[in-house]
């Protein structure tokens, strides 16, 4: 129920001929003292309407409005202070959470439109990094929130898996390589091998020649390169998903940027037909003068595709495929001028889904201050980072909770968990320092705290076990639950504004308050005290448990019921 539309309906024949509805509406405001009440009317912009005091034309309408179905309407000042009946605020708010369960928050402005989300993508052959973390658990994140607003989203892992990056590995793996170690930890040797490459080309630079070799064999389909490919491209394959099963995230296809070797052709042909493409020292680009970019280079002088090539392909082949409602690309702030080129390309091209085409920066995560790169030793490997985080909170709930049953479980929950929360509660644009301890603590705005408020209302529930909790009717009057009540209320409105942004952490923010209030509510609160509404605050802390369960979900984060 739409609260603030109550508000206006009970204003409206007070000020007919004077505002519109919609007018009324987008007046009222949301006091942030409790005091000032739920809503309020700032009367004083109608002061020149009625060339009369502010104070005065407040004083005038609160006598012409039914106040009979709030608690009270007050006139401060200038301001109509409107408090909610809260017996029937909560009665509505509690039935319609109970009655429609998991489902509430659902709406289907989405009408099941195709939404690709390029995530994760990260590249073959080498540690996927934190800022590919980043993509994974925000473009999951995305994902769950158009699904709540009735889209249908297809999750693709645009893997880096092709390029002349693979004629070096080739050559230094036939060079250096072996094949046992390769099997048993893909990541670091491939790794190693390929520093070992520009190590060694230093000296020996007709390195560089057998490697450009080996890229031209793979492209024209050798079969010796092509196997050695594919395989450095499964073992990779298999220490990603082992990592992205740990954090719980799926995907729906691995369409990286190989699947598009033979879409290229069509990318130039195109462009060419469209007479976009014009020679530049040899290279084809694309002039984007009238967008103020620099020129896209499709093709180098030598023919070669490059990573644009690939994207424009990939855009054409889900345009042909999903016929997108958006097409999304999760994707690090350092590819934002890159990301401008794609889409004004793509518009030149009159493709449909340029329009709806949104790159989805996200922020650097540095450790303890400092930037990660490959290149100077510092990465972290998040397989390292998530058996730490596990490591922690499987001490943590030794500590705290002795005699739970599945503790290996719960501890994987929980350290997932408080990573992806940790993550996802930082507006994604800005940085992150990571802090492993920081993030696992159970106070504090962490992912922990808010499974932890979870886990107390299902216990609640547990200890009340045999006692009917109503779906309608719970009538609250406690003023102690007036903040949980109204934060359930809102998420429908979260899940409509997280979208809007692309921001999972709205939803983190939300989960956080909702969790607050309500462990503020139980600790003035004796909830399971025998009186007449004991029933309607089991309502209440079910309606939470049910709402922050699945507030965590549209994060991928799971709520355990016990730890
Ligand atoms: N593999 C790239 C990287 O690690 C990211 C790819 C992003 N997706 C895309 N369609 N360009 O930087």
């Amino acid at each position: 129920m739409d609260y603030k539309q109550v508000v206006a309906d009970a204003l409206a024949p007070a000020l007919t001929g004077t505002l519109s509805a919609e007018d009324i509406y987008a007046k009222i405001e949301r006091p942030k003292d409790v005091n000032k009440g739920d809503y309020a009317f700032p009367a004083f912009t109608l002061a020149k309407t009625f060339k009369k005091a502010p104070q005065q034309i407040a004083t005038d309408l609160v006598k012409q409005i039914d106040t009979s179905q709030f608690d009270k309407v007050e006139v401060v000042g200038p301001y109509l202070n409107f408090f909610l009946d809260k017996a029937a605020f909560s009665a509505q708010i509690l039935g319609q959470v109970l009655t429609e369960g998991a489902d509430y928050g659902q709406n289907q402005s989405g009408k099941n439109g195709n939404v690709p989300i390029d995530m994760s993508s990260p590249n073959i052959a080498k540690p996927i990094s934190m800022g590919h973390l980043r993509s994974t658990v925000i473009g999951n994140s995305i994902a769950e929130i158009l699904k709540k607003n009735g889209y249908h989203p297809i999750k693709d892992n645009h893997l880096g898996d092709w390029g002349t990056q693979f004629g070096k590995l080739i050559t230094a793996y036939l060079k250096w390589g072996n094949e046992d170690d390769v099997k048993k930890d893909p990541i670091t040797n491939l790794v190693k091998y390929y520093v070992k490459f520009h190590k060694e080309d230093v000296a020996h630079p007709e390195l560089d020649d057998e490697a450009r070799e080996w890229f031209k064999k793979l492209e024209d389909g050798d079969k010796q390169a092509q196997q050695l490919w594919s395989w450095f491209r499964e073992e990779s394959l298999k220490a990603f998903k082992a990592i992205y099963d740990k954090l719980g995230v799926q995907f729906d296809t691995y369409n990286g940027e190989a699947f598009y070797n033979d879409k290229m052709q069509a990318v130039v042909d195109e462009l060419k037909a469209k007479g976009l493409l014009q020679e530049s020292q040899g290279a084809q680009v694309v002039n984007l003068e009238k967008y103020d970019l620099n020129p896209a280079l499709i093709l180098k002088s030598d023919g070669a595709s490059l990573y644009i090539t690939r994207d424009i392909a990939t855009a054409m082949y889900r345009e042909k495929t999903y016929h997108p409602a958006m097409n999304l690309y999760v994707v690090g702030s350092e590819q934002i001028y890159y990301f401008k080129q794609l889409k004004a390309v793509l518009t030149e091209m009159g493709l449909p889904s340029a329009k709806n085409l949104h790159h989805i920066p996200f922020g650097l995560i540095t450790v303890n201050g400092k930037k990660l790169s490959t290149r100077s030793g510092r990465i972290i490997l998040l397989d390292a980072v998530l058996d730490d985080a596990i490591e922690m909170a499987q001490k943590q709930i030794a500590e705290k909770n002795p005699d739970l049953p599945n503790k290996a479980e719960v501890a994987q929950q929980v350290g997932v968990g408080a990573i992806i929360f940790g993550d996802l509660k930082n507006e994604r644009m800005n940085s992150i320092d990571f802090n492993l301890a920081e993030q696992l603590k159970f106070e504090g705005e962490t992912g922990p705290y808010v499974q932890y408020a979870h886990a107390r209302a299902e216990s609640i529930l547990r200890k009340a076990s045999g006692v009917d909790v109503p779906t309608s009717g719970a009538k609250i009057s406690d003023p102690e639950a007036w903040e949980t009540l109204k934060a359930l209320a809102d998420f429908p409105d979260v899940v409509v504004e997280a979208l809007k942004e692309f921001e999972p952490s709205d939803v983190a923010k939300y989960a956080i308050r909702l969790a607050k209030s309500f462990n503020k509510y139980y600790a003035h609160s004796k909830i399971l005290a025998e009186d007449a509404e004991k029933t309607a605050r089991l309502a209440l802390v079910k309606s939470v448990s049910t709402v922050l369960k699945e507030a965590l979900r549209l994060l991928g984060v799971q709520a355990p019921d016990e730890m």
